[in-house]
Formats: C-alpha cells, sequence, structure tokens
C-alpha cells in the first residue's frame, strides 16, 4: 500500500490567501501562454491566463504584483492587431513582454517595430551587454529559442539594450524610468537556457514575489470557500476512478465530509478491479457516502450490434447522463454537483469572463453532465494544471498508485474492443490489459510512458497448438509517451518485457494465440485504435 502523505483531518488552520501574489499573463494568442504561467507557478507564484485586453479598472481589482505579455502571431503594426489598454504601461506594474508582448510594449513606448530581415526561428547565441537584476545568476552568453518574422528596430531614448544575438541587436531590453522588460525569445520554453532563472527573476527580483504560494494553503483556502458556499446542502460528485474526480471528491470530504455524495456508474467497461479500487478508497479510506450503480447490463445491451466507434461513444455518452441523472434524483437535498475541471479546459472553453478567447477545443468529450441536471456547479479545480492536481490529490491523502494513473477515456473499453462489445470480449480483454499494466509496473515502468493498454483486434489468425491449428483473437499492446496527449511517440518498451508479455498473455488468456506491439506515432496514428 503506498504511503499516505497526510493527515485525513479536516483542516482548522487559519485561512490564509493563497493569491496575495498573483501574475497575470495577458495572452495575445501564443502557443505557449499556458507554459508561462505554468513556469511562473513553478515559482511558488500564483498565475493566471487573462485575455490580451483586459481593461485597467479589472487589473487593478485582481491587484496582481506584474504582468507578462505574451507572444502571438500577428504583426503590432497591422491593422486590427490585438493590442492591451494602454494604461497597463502607466500603471506602475513591472510588466514583461515576450516576443509579441515585447513589441506591443516597445511600442507603445515610443519604439520602432519591423518586420526583420529575415525570419528567426530556433536557436541562437544571446549575449549580455549589460547587468541588471534580471539578468541575475545568468552566464553572459547563452541560447535562447527565437521565433519571430518582427522585431523592435530602433529603441526610444528610454530605453537600454540588456542582451543581444547577431541577428537581434535588441534581443533583451529595459524601460529606463518604468519597470518594463522585453524579451524576443522565449524564457519560456526548455529550449532557452537559463529561462526558467529569467522568469524567476522577473517575478522575483523585479515583481518582488516571495514564492509563498503553497499547495497546503490552497486546500484549506478551498475548503473555507465550498464550506461558505454549500451551507447545509447535499453535493453529489460523479466518480470515474481517474485523476480528476478522485481529487475531487477528497477536497469536497475534507470541506463537507458526510454532506457529500459519490456516484460511480459501473458500466460494464471498466479495468480489471477498477470497482473496487474505488469503493476501497472512497467507501473505505474516506467514508463517503458512495452509491456505486450497477449499469452493466443496460449497456451492454445498448451496444449490442455496434461496432461503429462514433455510434458507441455516442450511446455510452447517453445512457451515462440517463443512470447518472436517476442516481442523482434519489439523493435528496442536493443542490450542487461536483466537477474536476482544470485550468487548461477553463481556458479551451472561454468560459471565464476575465480569461482569453476560447480555441478549438481538441479533446473528445465523452461523459459530460449537461445542464438540464439543475444542479450549481462547485470546480475547485478550475485554477489547477494536472500536476498541481496531482499535488493536491497527495497532500489530501489520496494513494499514489491512484494519483499516477493513466488516463482512460470516458467510453472506456467499448473502444478498445474493436468491433462488437459483448461481454466474453470484454473479458478477453480485460485480463489481456491487466497483464499489461501489472509488467509494466513490475519493470518499474509504469510512470515512464504516459498510457498504456491493451486493444482487441475484429480479426483471428492462425496459431497452432500441439498438432493441430487454431484461430483465435489478435491483440494489440499500445504504450505511448507524451507531453499533452495532441502529439504522441510510440515507447521503446524492452524487447525482453514485450517478450515477457507477450507469453503470460498467450499462455494464460483463452482465445487469445497473437500478440502485436504498436509502433506508429500520433500523428498520423491516434492513441486509441477507435
Ligand atoms: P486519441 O486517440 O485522439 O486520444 O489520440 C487522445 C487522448 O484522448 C483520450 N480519448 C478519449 N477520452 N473520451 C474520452 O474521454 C473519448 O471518447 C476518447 N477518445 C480518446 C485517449 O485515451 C487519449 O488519452
Amino acid at each position: 500500500m503506498a504511503k499516505r502523505s497526510a493527515s485525513q483531518n479536516r483542516s482548522e488552520s487559519p485561512l490564509a490567501e493563497p493569491h496575495e501574489e498573483r501574475i497575470l499573463v495577458l495572452d495575445f494568442g501564443s502557443q505557449t501562454a499556458q507554459l508561462i504561467a505554468r513556469r511562473v507557478r513553478d515559482q511558488n507564484v500564483f498565475c493566471q491566463l487573462v485575455r490580451h485586453d483586459l481593461s485597467v479598472d479589472r487589473i487593478r481589482e485582481l491587484n496582481p504584483r506584474g504582468l507578462i505579455l505574451s507572444g502571438g502571431p500577428a504583426s503590432v503594426y497591422a491593422p486590427g492587431a490585438p493590442l492591451p489598454d494602454p494604461g497597463i504601461f502607466d500603471l506602475g506594474l513591472p510588466i514583461l513582454g515576450i516576443c509579441y508582448g515585447m513589441q506591443a510594449a516597445c511600442r507603445a513606448e515610443g519604439c520602432e517595430v519591423l518586420p526583420s530581415p529575415s525570419r528567426e526561428f530556433g536557436f541562437t547565441p544571446c549575449r549580455r551587454v549589460a547587468a541588471d537584476p534580471l539578468l541575475e545568476g545568468l552566464p553572459n552568453e547563452w541560447t535562447a529559442w527565437m521565433s519571430h518574422g518582427d522585431h523592435v528596430q530602433n529603441l526610444s531614448a528610454h530605453f537600454q539594450v540588456l542582451a543581444t544575438t547577431s541577428n537581434c541587436p535588441n534581443a533583451a531590453v529595459r524601460h529606463l524610468a518604468k519597470p518594463i522588460y522585453g524579451l524576443q525569445f522565449h524564457p519560456e520554453v526548455t529550449h532557452t537556457q537559463h529561462g526558467e532563472q529569467l522568469l524567476a527573476n522577473f517575478v522575483k527580483n523585479i515583481c518582488g514575489c516571495r514564492g509563498a504560494w503553497r499547495m497546503s494553503s490552497f486546500i484549506d483556502q478551498q475548503v473555507h470557500t465550498i464550506r461558505e458556499r454549500v451551507g447545509d446542502s447535499r453535493v453529489i460528485c460523479g466518480l470515474s476512478g481517474g485523476v480528476d474526480s478522485s481529487v475531487t471528491a477528497a477536497l469536497l470530504f475534507r470541506a463537507i465530509g458526510a454532506q457529500l455524495s459519490c456516484i460511480f456508474v459501473d458500466n460494464g467497461l471498466l479495468r480489471s478491479g477498477e470497482k473496487e479500487q474505488v469503493r476501497a478508497e472512497f467507501s473505505g479510506h474516506f467514508q463517503t457516502d458512495l452509491h456505486v450503480v450497477d449499469a452493466r447490463e443496460r449497456f451492454l445491451a445498448e451496444l449490442a450490434g455496434v461496432s461503429d466507434p462514433q455510434q458507441k461513444r455516442k450511446i455510452i455518452g447517453r445512457v451515462f447522463i440517463e443512470v447518472f441523472r436517476d442516481e442523482a434524483r434519489s439523493i435528496k437535498d442536493a443542490h450542487f454537483l461536483a466537477q474536476g475541471t482544470l485550468y487548461p479546459d477553463v481556458i479551451e472553453s472561454g468560459a471565464n469572463p476575465d480569461g482569453p478567447a476560447a480555441t478549438i477545443k481538441s479533446h473528445h468529450n465523452v461523459g459530460g453532465l449537461p445542464e438540464e441536471l439543475g444542479f450549481e456547479l462547485i470546480e475547485p479545480l478550475r485554477d489547477l494544471f494536472k500536476d498541481e492536481v496531482r499535488r493536491m490529490g497527495l497532500e489530501l491523502g489520496l494513494p499514489e498508485k491512484l494519483i499516477w494513473r493513466h488516463p482512460f477515456p470516458g467510453p472506456g473499453l467499448a473502444v478498445r474492443c474493436l468491433g462488437a462489445v459483448t461481454e466474453t470480449r470484454l473479458a478477453t480483454l480485460r485480463a489481456v490489459d491487466a497483464i499489461f499494466i501489472e509488467e509494466l509496473e513490475n519493470a518499474g515502468l509504469y510512470r515512464e510512458v504516459q498510457q498504456a493498454f491493451a486493444v482487441l483486434l475484429p480479426l483471428q489468425t492462425v496459431g497452432v497448438m500441439g498438432d493441430s491449428r487454431t484461430y483465435e483473437d489478435v491483440v494489440a499492446l499500445r504504450a505511448v509517451n507524451t507531453d499533452n496527449f495532441m502529439t504522441a511517440d510510440w515507447s521503446r518498451l524492452p524487447y525482453d518485457l514485450l517478450q515477457r508479455i507477450s507469453t503470460r498473455v498467450i499462455n494464460s488468456v483463452r482465445g487469445v494465440n497473437r500478440c502485436v506491439y504498436d509502433v506508429s506515432s500520433k500523428p498520423p496514428s491516434t492513441i486509441e485504435w477507435e
């Protein structure tokens, strides 16, 4: 059993204000804007992405210690280019402009921005030409990562150059009278050497943040907010067995204890042992009012004869909502529904009025609950990134095994059971998947890959058993390495491990006589097979 890291008592410590040091990132559309926020949070300073044109009044209300202007694809001199409220440069707040953000800041302060003679993309040696607290601890020369077509050509007399590259004389600059800085390169990407130090210098040396944002104080604050909001009402939390819903439930339990009811729908498409783990955790360890709904027959009946993947997804999504709604209605006095929405979802949905505009959401969305259920939503993780949710889960006493569990799609094993979904085929797939995961864990490689699973193919191949031929099922094993699941590379698992898994699978899972390993990357393949 994994070691529990914190006590499970209700926290009674005095309310800390975890957002007292806040940095805002004004998002001008850069691919790496979220990454800037992540890097700032690595300094234990709370950081939020906001729309590029957030008004000065609203910024004053949010009371940040500094602003970072992100990169972006536009040209600052193009008609209609996104620009910040011009008042931000007179707030007296430290400002760091990155790439487009630098050009926007410098232009607003009287510098000239022009197309670069040649578009600069990739690694560039960068040389310090003046000392400054922003560059503290950096060597005289480092490699920076650039991606720009424009640059600040003519600095106004108010600016000083801090660093240059061969193509870009104004690679790092500062205003002499105001705390405004600009970097033409991207400190937030790991390709830039000492980028983390640069951002830490901005946050600590220039903005004066102490780095006091702690998960424990964030938990205390959330507990307090939840108690205030919920009062005597009951809160329902849907559990999927995954990290986000488990952490949400554990946090809710700490805040309101017996007023929490959890619903776990057994759709018959779960992995081996999953239901038992949820029971052990939320009924045994946290003694929540856990409702395990056995809807296996209903899901399988609705899926009978269906082999089209999108059709499977639709059916599972619909039936899940129906089953969940029926169970939720049986719980008296419930006004709230808790969901494990994370910060990247909030950003991508465009739901926050201060947040950046919505982008196209590229993830599948099965298992979402519609508004018609009539509950008020509680989303206590909506300020957190995934790794922060994991940290919170560990602090709340959830076991490591659950915290590091690979993501599992809403439609479950149905989209890994290619073709018809039957109880027998699911049992075969479940057995193979369990062997694969167990062997990965035994080899100490489970956490080295971000997702691993088995797939049951809808065809049979020839084999030989004793003197006779067999025609039996083929299974595929898939393991991937990925940062964000949008792109992925197949994992180079050791041959002897694959050998061990294949032997165990073929010897012990009846009806399987062939095991293959998927060596395709995404794109052009996807992670799932359906
Ligand atoms: P693909 O297969 O698109 O998967 O490369 C990317 C990530 O999304 C997961 N996935 C799903 N998650 N409902 C979900 O909740 C789905 O229908 C679904 N399909 C794929 C997949 O497991 C991977 O993590």
